[in-house]
Order: structure tokens, then sequence, then C-alpha cells
């Protein structure tokens, strides 16, 4: 599929889902030799991350736990100043090692908000894992730690990235074509 339509607008194929399988299987391997002396509480963030943290799981060798929050932040193809935390932490944190995985960073507000909470929360190291970063949208000085794929700001759909909640299921990712 070269082309999807969701609603009412055309994406087109920009990430074919083996670059994102190479991509996944070389984070996974710097995480197992990062986290291999002390392993980090894995927090996913919902709905968007939860395809890249199943495709991550699956090729980590270190015991990790896992847990999920869900915030939210986009209108349609828009990021919007305002985070909504819908579901929070529910797991004591407190000198533990986080690692976020997210799908896409793009202005940051999301990271920023989750990192304030964790530090807040006593967290004795804290790392991002992110599928894809917009480094043209991105507005923080905090690191973001391991980038599967830096991405122009353009509007992408798959592998967990949506449009108004469609197109999470596709294998790959594309990005919105603009006549
Ligand atoms: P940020 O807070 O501006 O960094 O935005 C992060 C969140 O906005 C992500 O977790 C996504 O849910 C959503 N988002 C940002 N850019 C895109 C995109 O290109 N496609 C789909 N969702 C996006
Ligand atoms: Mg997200």
């Amino acid at each position: 599929m070269k082309e999807v339509t969701i609603l009412d607008k055309t994406f087109i194929k920009y990430i074919p889902d083996e670059e994102i399988n190479a991509a996944v299987d070389r984070i996974a391997a710097q995480i197992n030799h990062d986290y291999q002396d002390e392993p980090p509480l894995i927090l996913i963030t919902l709905n968007g991350a939860i395809v890249f943290a199943v495709d991550l799981l699956k090729e980590l060798t270190i015991s990790a736990q896992i847990t999920c929050v869900k915030v939210s932040s986009y209108q349609g193809t828009e990021s919007t100043n305002h985070i909504k935390n819908l579901i929070g932490l529910t797991d004591d944190v407190r000198g533990r090692r986080v690692l976020i995985v997210e799908d896409i960073v793009d202005t940051g507000r999301t990271y920023k908000y989750l990192w304030d909470m964790l530090q807040e929360a006593g967290v004795s190291d804290l790392r991002i894992a992110t599928m894809t970063l917009k480094p043209d949208a991105y507005k923080l000085d905090l690191p973001v730690h391991y980038v599967g794929f830096s991405i122009p700001n353009k509007f992408v759909v798959g592998r967990g990235l949506d449009y108004d909640g469609y197109g999470r299921q596709l294998r790959d990712i594309y990005q919105l074509k603009i006549d």
C-alpha cells in the first residue's frame, strides 16, 4: 500500500516496516546494554506507544517491569498546549530507574509533563525511548536518549500513531500528503 486515506486525508508510505523493525532491534540492543546492571520500570504512554512498546519488549533480554500512563495533547493533526492526564501513575517509582516509551516526541510537551511528574515522584534515573522524533518541533533542553527516526515536521500515522484515532494498526509509517 503506497497510499492510505484516513477520514479526509491522504497519507504516503514514508518508513517501511523492515526499517522500523531494524530501528527497534537497534534500540533494544542499546537498552539491553545500558540497563543490564539495574533494569528499569518501563513506562508506556497509551495509546500511541503500544505498538512500538510491544515490538521493543519482545527484543529485551533484561528483566524489566512495565506500567502504563495515558496522557493526551493532540486534537486532529495539531498539538495543543493543554495536556490531559487520563490515566495516572499507579506505581511507586521512588528511587527507581524509569524508561519512558513513546511513539513520537513532537514539541516535547508530553515528555516535559511526564518528566516533571516522575522527578516529583522521586525517580533515580529517567530516560526516554521514542520511535520517532521531530527535531524541528522539539523545544526542550531535555535529552532524548533512544530515537528510532528523526523525521521532518510533518504529520505521520501508522505503527501506533493515529489521525483522530485511526491508522494505528498500519505496519508502515505514512506521512501526510500535501498536494
Ligand atoms: P508533544 O507533546 O507535542 O511532543 O506531542 C506528543 C504526542 O502528540 C504524541 O505522543 C502523539 O500522540 C501526538 N503526535 C505528535 N505528532 C504526531 C504525528 O505526526 N502523528 C500522530 N500523532 C502525533
Ligand atoms: Mg503518544
